[in-house]
């Protein structure tokens, strides 16, 4: 038996009685053993937060590696969301954001063990063998290779069909780190943490399990390390220096997502191995046909099957339409502000509002564009009203699901979803993770708004212990309506940010590559739904705007799209709705 081999059998055994998600691979040699550049801790900065560096946010959403199971992928959320973080730095926070697939090295990274824990250095050393895909292509689902999704051809990248197909999109992002190392004692870690976030060991104690906020200083003393975690800052305050952390245990936890420990003392061993990575900013466009040449020896071969039409997804709910127009909710144009020729939230001055990207069809085929197109509307504006500040926002698209909030996998009304948020208001992502699921009983039970599961991690075919978050945190919007025609639309976006507005969703428009879009068609009978978050003119005068779809970042031009104002472009002028949110979070 090789020592390989002992060691996972070792492991397992040891694992299956513990719930930690670190394991150490001793195998591993990172070509660097320290940050690339050392200096005294004196002569660097004595605070640093990648959340609000110089007024600037560079931290992607948070994540929640607990559900919809328990799985114990810590070393793969801190290393990737670490460098998602780095990437953004990378690139000054421009959009789009990189939300690299914490599922890919889950089910593909041997070198680690999947839910049952691993190391954040196999991680990087995964990526710089093989680059890595975003969440669009491998959306997280909690599972391994033990326990339901083993490393196919489709692991790396898919996306879903209406005949409930996947298949690999025919060109993808794959994205690559240049190197990577490991920094070690608070001195290599400061310096570390200079180029950006660094995903670190420790032991997550019950008493850390309760951190709702402040530094914390553990009373207890012996130390296991069984959990990593991504450090995206320091400082001091009242003479205690600290670490700013950032777990993966979702919005509802610490300091919304994120907390603070002493520094200096090596509290809870998170001062004793930590990984670090350079991201390429070479972002490769992968054609299907060189994954398959590639990999179709190795990986299994899913039969071969004709793509279908995708199907629509939006109705209008004529009852919910005439409720908010009976509350008035319906913009007038005002006396309109001077409207610039150019507009978009995407980059305002350099600046991004845009929440992440998502692809409704992953993991399965789901019609649900009406619950993306509204709830990244609303993400968006809440990302405007906040100035980007920390941390990003996402609104849960599965609880609209799961609540019937509008609609189901098969179509919607945005407008429900407007409702809903007003009435009931909404929780972060991180309350329950995007699965594309058309749910049997979608009854909106305290567990499907909001949960969290506890270890072991279920074996196939069985259930994960997991229970109702109660009060979570949750957005409200304030007031929301509909509003159609080229001015108020302008007016909408401007004033308050991007719109949700229906389409008719033609051949071509699916096929859609880049540029800017138009076609006559015969009918505009909207059936689709998509946000809206700008406009510009180009330079033979065409004026377009510039949308959001939700089909991942394989689909278009990153996932958006632009297509001509005013006319041969799909009724896309005709049935749009708004929603104003409220930045106060709930709890
Ligand atoms: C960000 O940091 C600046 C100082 O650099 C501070 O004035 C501002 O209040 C901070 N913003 C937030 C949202 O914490
Ligand atoms: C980020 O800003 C730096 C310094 O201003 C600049 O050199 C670099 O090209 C920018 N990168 C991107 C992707 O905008
Ligand atoms: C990632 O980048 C490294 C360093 O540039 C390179 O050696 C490696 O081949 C790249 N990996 C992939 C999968 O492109
Ligand atoms: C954590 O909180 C639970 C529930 O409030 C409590 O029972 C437990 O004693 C706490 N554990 C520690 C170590 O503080
Ligand atoms: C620092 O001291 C001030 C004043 O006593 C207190 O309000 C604040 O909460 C302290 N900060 C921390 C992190 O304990
Ligand atoms: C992918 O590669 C094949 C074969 O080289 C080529 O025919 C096809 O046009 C490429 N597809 C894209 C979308 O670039
Ligand atoms: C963003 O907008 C600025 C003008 O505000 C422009 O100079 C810059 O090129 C734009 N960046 C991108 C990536 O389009
Ligand atoms: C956002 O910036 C504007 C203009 O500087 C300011 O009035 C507003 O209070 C800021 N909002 C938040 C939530 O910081
Ligand atoms: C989805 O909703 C529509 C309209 O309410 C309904 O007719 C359809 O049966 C629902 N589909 C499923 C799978 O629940
Ligand atoms: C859905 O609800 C019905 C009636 O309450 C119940 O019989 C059925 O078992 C539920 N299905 C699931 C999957 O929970
Ligand atoms: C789930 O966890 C709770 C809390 O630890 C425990 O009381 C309960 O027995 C567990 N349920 C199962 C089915 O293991
Ligand atoms: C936002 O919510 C807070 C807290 O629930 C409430 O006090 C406030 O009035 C709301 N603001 C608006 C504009 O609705």
């Amino acid at each position: 038996m090789s020592r390989f081999l002992l060691q996972h059998l070792l492991i397992v055994l040891f694992i299956s009685s513990a719930s930690g998600c670190f394991i150490k691979n001793n195998d591993i040699v990172p070509p660097h053993s320290a940050p690339e550049t050392l200096v005294e801790p004196s002569s660097l900065p004595s605070y640093l937060f990648w959340g609000n560096y110089s007024g600037i946010n560079y931290l992607t959403v948070s994540r929640n590696q607990h559900i919809p199971q328990y799985c114990g992928g810590c070393w793969s959320f801190a290393s990737t969301s670490a460098l998602a973080d780095r990437f953004k730095i990378l690139r000054n926070a421009t959009w789009p954001d990189y939300n690299i697939a914490p599922q890919v090295p889950i089910s593909c990274d041997y070198l680690s063990f999947g839910c049952n824990g691993g190391d954040p250095m196999t991680v990087y050393k995964y990526i710089y063998d093989r680059g890595i895909t975003d969440e669009t292509c491998a959306t997280y689902q909690a599972k391994d290779r033990d326990n339901g999704l083993e490393c196919t051809r489709l692991s790396r990248c898919k996306t879903c069909y209406s005949n409930g197909k996947c298949d690999i999109p025919d060109t993808h992002l794959v994205y690559n780190v240049t190197t990577y190392g490991s920094a070690i004692g608070e001195t290599q870690m400061l310096n570390a943490l200079q180029n950006g976030p660094i995903a670190c060991a420790m032991d997550a104690t019950n008493e850390f399990e309760n951190y709702t906020g402040g530094i914390f200083i553990p009373t207890d003393h012996e130390v296991v390390t069984n959990h990593v975690v991504e450090l995206v800052g320091y400082g001091v305050e009242n003479n205690t220096k600290y670490w700013i952390g950032r777990n993966s245990w979702g919005t509802y936890w610490g300091e919304k997502g994120l907390f603070r420990i002493i520094r200096g003392k090596d509290a809870l061993a998170i001062e004793e191995y930590c990984a670090w990575a350079t991201p390429d900013p070479v972002v490769k466009q992968v054609n299907k046909t060189l994954v398959e040449e590639k990999t179709v020896a190795e990986l299994k071969i899913l039969e071969a099957f004709e793509r279908p039409e995708k199907a629509g997804c939006r109705v209008e709910k004529s009852e919910l339409k005439l409720q908010a127009e009976a509350n008035g909710y319906v913009i007038e144009e005002n006396a309109a502000p001077a409207l610039p020729a150019a507009w978009d939230w995407r980059n305002m001055s350099g600046l991004n509002y845009m929440s992440w990207t998502r692809n409704m069809n992953n993991p399965q085929f789901c019609g649900a564009c009406w619950a993306h197109a509204a709830t990244s509307c609303i993400a968006d504006r809440i990302n405007i009203l906040r100035n980007d500040t920390v941390a990003q926002i996402s609104i849960s698209p599965q609880v609209i699901l799961n609540c019937n909030a509008g609609g189901n996998c098969t179509s919607g009304d945005p407008i429900g979803v407007y409702k809903f948020a007003q009435q009931y208001g909404l929780p972060d992502d991180t309350c329950q993770q995007y699965l594309a699921e058309p749910v049997e009983n979608a009854t909106c039970t305290a567990r499907q708004v909001c949960e969290t599961c506890i270890p072991p991690p279920p074996k196939e075919g069985q259930t994960s212990n997991c229970s109702a978050i109660t009060n979570p945190p949750l957005w409200y919007v304030g007031s929301y309506g509909f509003l159609a025609g080229v001015t108020k639309m302008k007016q909408e976006i401007y004033t308050n940010g991007p719109i949700s507005c229906g389409i008719y969703y033609s051949k071509s428009f699916e096929n859609y590559k880049g540029g800017i879009f138009s076609e006559l068609t015969m009918t505009t009978k909207v059936n689709y739904e998509v946000a809206l978050v700008g406009w510009g003119v180009n330079k033979a005068g065409t004026e377009y705007w510039i949308g959001r779809n939700s089909q991942g970042t394989m689909w278009g031009e990153s996932g958006f799209f632009r297509i001509q104002m005013y006319r041969d472009n799909l009724g896309i002028e005709t049935d749009c709705s708004w929603a104003i949110p409220n930045i106060t979070r709930t709890n």
